[in-house]
């Protein structure tokens, strides 16, 4: 069964249209810090208005634990919404109601109370089994929005039908949190680059020392099976490193790190083997910043890739979360050809193949 989208719906005009979103955004003292998930659910909300439908939309905001809390109001979204899509009402945040990450029954009933349609354009939380995610359409006429349709087309096309030679730069701190998605690539990709502080369980794979740069020593067997095995030639290690020793030292080091320091970045050498496919690579998956970019001392590696990523003439993605932020934040999110607004879901996806959201959209009663 294909998902359900926006055109499978009954007529939309004079509808009630319960819209759920992933206004999940970075805020800062009440002020919004990145509007990319609202006004990514834009065309769904414009859609659904000029067909005459009236949109209700709800999401979570943060980890609120299933009470109210003023610390994670939706209020600051509203005030944005309201002035991008006049006439949209938006509910108070879903995780406010325990039922919301329990998805329990009696919420989704309160939930689709009152409407007459649903619609999941929350690709960033369509990975959570939750109530306004899986609930509705097994009770509401359904569809996917815009922006939930092309990301899953984007993902769906870099692991099915990719454009050769295919590149992967991976990065983040934490090699655990992104096993499945190395072990679900590594044959459909032509290069792997593994960056961020997750490249020095890897290191430790390789017999060099690491000094005090952060590794899951449960993970150096698996790093190691795949450096041994038969896509080894596919992988590409830091060679050198940015790290910073005491007093706040900062230098290069080749290979060993020595105690005491603590690698943030990769070096030089590495940013010029990782860029190097990339000028010739129909497909490039970044997910992941190369180092702790945040600091401008360790910025480079991560802004040297973003620029050639962007520079490619392949068909680019980049994964939401820090490396979306990273491409914003360096002014070069236009150039790429799909920043996600995902970031646990879009690894969820390359991983599995398949969301609890989309399967449940495809279960709806109008789906095909
Ligand atoms: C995200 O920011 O990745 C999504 O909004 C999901 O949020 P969660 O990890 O709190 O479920």
């Amino acid at each position: 069964m294909t998902l359900p989208l926006l055109e499978d719906l009954p007529d939309p005009s004079g509808k009630k249209v319960l819209l759920r979103a992933d206004f999940n955004v970075p805020i800062t003292d009440g002020r919004i810090d990145d509007d990319l998930r609202i006004t990514a659910a834009m065309p769904t909300i414009e859609w659904l208005q000029e067909k005459g439908a009236s949109v209700t939309a709800c999401s979570h905001l943060g980890r609120p634990k299933g009470k109210p809390d003023e610390k994670y109001s939706m209020d600051p979204v509203r005030e944005r919404l309201s002035r991008l899509a006049p006439g949209v009402e938006l509910m108070e945040n879903l995780r406010f109601d325990p039922g919301e990450e329990a998805n329990d029954p009696a919420f989704v009933d309160k939930l689709v109370d009152g409407f007459d349609l649903y619609v999941n354009d929350a690709f960033g939380a369509s990975h959570r089994a939750h109530a306004s995610v899986v609930g509705p359409p097994a009770r509401l006429p359904s569809a996917a929005g815009r922006l939930l349709a092309k990301e899953v087309e984007v993902i769906n096309g870099l692991l099915h039908r990719p454009m050769h030679p295919f590149v992967a730069i991976l990065g983040g701190s934490k090699v655990s949190s992104k096993m499945g998605v190395i072990e679900a690539l590594i044959d459909k990709v032509d290069h792997m680059a593994i960056g961020g502080a997750m490249c020095f369980t890897f290191m430790l794979a390789q017999g060099y020392s690491v000094g005090d740069s952060m590794v899951e020593p449960d993970w150096v067997d698996r790093c190691k099976g795949f450096l041994e095995g038969p896509s080894k030639d596919k992988f590409l290690i830091p060679k050198d490193v940015v790290a910073m020793g005491p007093d706040e030292e900062v230098q290069v080091f080749s290979g060993d790190i020595p105690d005491g320091w603590k690698g943030l970045d990769i070096g030089p050498a590495t940013t010029l083997a990782f860029i190097a496919p990339l000028e010739h690579a129909g497909t490039i998956l970044w997910n992941g910043p190369m180092g702790m970019f945040e600091d401008p001392r360790f910025q480079e590696g991560t802004v040297d890739v973003a620029e050639a990523v962007a520079d490619s003439h392949g068909f680019t993605v980049v994964g939401g979360g820090d490396s979306a932020a990273a491409v914003a934040k360096f002014g070069l999110d236009l150039r790429i050809d799909h920043v996600s607004t995902g970031g646990g879901a879009s690894l969820e996806l390359l991983e599995k193949g398949d969301l609890p959201g989309l399967a449940a959209l495809r279960e709806a009663s109008n789906a095909k």
